[in-house]
């Protein structure tokens, strides 16, 4: 099925391509002045002066999130948001670009700064063709993805308010550059904390009999975790129970009183997710039990998972076909147990995410390309154009789906 009709591919393919010098060099600039968190306020400006030319109806974030909403009216009629985040790493660039960060300790290690600048790209393109257009494109710039919940933030700002759709797009240097990937349902998981404090009772090492041992509790504790998963959890629904921290004791002739566990749950369904939480309750507590030991167990809710619309993942191969060519896009084969906070959007209105492949011309194995959060990550920015068409294509269709539907 062709979604765009011909004439519509080749101009948004022109338009997109003609675009690329500027989506370049407004990436550069972002990505010289990284910002954290959810205030970006140097990114913000740099956004609000790329659009101010464009009829676009703009309002930015009050209080402490520095979010910006841009709204592109055409006819009544469906709205349609596009993502872009707007924040960078607390990491080190080790990368000899010439544009490299200037700010030690931060960098755009994630690539947001090519999504605001594809994001910039696509709003001057449909703008020229608001005439045309069959509803509101609503570009949403959101500062905080890495951790921040910002765009949780955002919906309570009323970001999603009279939203049908929503769609956005990561780059990733671990696929060709121009191909399009994703998947229906799940895409990324849901991802928790849990700190688990064991508490025994210490002593002298030599007699562990007047002891309550924390740490061979702490021990058994992070074995009956990983059979928990693999005998409770369903194999098809793929589930992560990392303990990656241990704390406890000083030296080596001393019992202590308390070991600490540290890790991360990672679930593709809410249903799992409680399912693990509750395991990891119960797991912590009669184990500790049965030792004559007691616990505390925290559980930090991170992200949810990442849930595709199917139809609406369906709409962006079409699209991806449509402009980049048959073979542009690849179905993800699984889930990433990575996370993602455009998972909040699309728990309220249905939509998809999806990565557009950016690996650098100079390797051929795009598995072996510095990844996201690498200190090296680098980027291919020919492959952006194909970002900006996509975010157009996709912006046209999905309105003129809903305007059908
Ligand atoms: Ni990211």
């Amino acid at each position: 099925m062709t979604i765009l009709d011909q004439s519509s591919v080749a101009t948004v393919n022109e338009a997109a391509a003609a675009s690329l010098e500027s989506v370049i060099e407004l990436r550069r600039a972002i990505h010289r002045e990284p910002e954290l968190g959810i205030d970006n306020p140097i990114t913000q400006n740099r956004i609000a002066a790329a659009l101010t030319d464009l009829p676009l109806d703009i309002r930015q974030g009050e209080g402490d999130i520095t979010s910006l909403v841009a709204d592109l009216n055409g006819s009544d009629g469906p709205t349609v948001l596009l993502r872009a985040d707007t924040d960078a790493l607390p990491m080190t660039e080790d990368t000899e670009s010439s544009f490299a960060s200037t700010v030690p300790g931060r960098s755009h290690a994630c690539g947001h700064d090519s999504h605001v600048a594809m994001l910039v790209g696509a709003a001057r393109i449909l703008s020229a063709r608001r005439d045309e257009l069959g509803g509101t494109v609503r570009f949403m710039f959101q500062p905080g993805e890495e951790g921040y919940g910002g765009a949780r933030l955002m919906i309570e700002e009323g970001v999603l308010d009279g939203v049908d759709a929503a769609y956005a797009m990561h780059v990733t240097p671990n696929a060709p550059a121009g191909i399009v990937s994703s998947r229906a349902g799940a895409m990324l998981a849901s991802a928790d904390t849990f700190t688990i404090d064991v508490i025994g009772r210490g002593g002298h090492a030599s007699m562990p009999h007047y002891t309550t041992d924390p740490i061979a509790i702490a021990a058994q504790l992070i074995t009956s975790i990983q059979t928990m998963v693999t005998r409770e959890i369903p194999v098809f629904e793929p589930t992560v129970v990392s303990v990656t921290k241990i704390n406890a004791g000083t030296t080596n002739n001393v019992i202590p009183e308390r070991a600490q566990l540290v890790g991360t749950i990672r679930c593709v369904s809410p249903r799992t997710r409680i399912q693990v939480h509750d395991a990891l309750e119960r797991l912590v507590h009669t184990i500790t039990a049965a030792h004559d030991a007691s616990a505390e167990i925290r559980i930090d809710r991170g992200y949810p998972a990442t849930i595709n619309d199917s139809a609406s993942v369906d709409l962006v191969a079409d699209v991806a076909r449509s402009l980049l060519g048959d073979d542009a896009y690849v179905p993800m084969p699984s889930p990433v147990m990575g996370a993602e906070d455009f998972s909040y959007v699309l728990e309220k209105v249905p939509g998809a995410m999806s990565n557009l492949g950016v690996c650098p011309a100079d390797i051929t194995d795009p598995s072996t390309a510095a990844g996201l959060h690498s200190n090296l990550m680098r980027l291919n920015e020919s492959a952006l154009s194909a970002g900006v068409a996509m975010h157009v294509g996709t912006a046209l269709a999905a309105l003129d789906q809903l305007r059908a539907g």
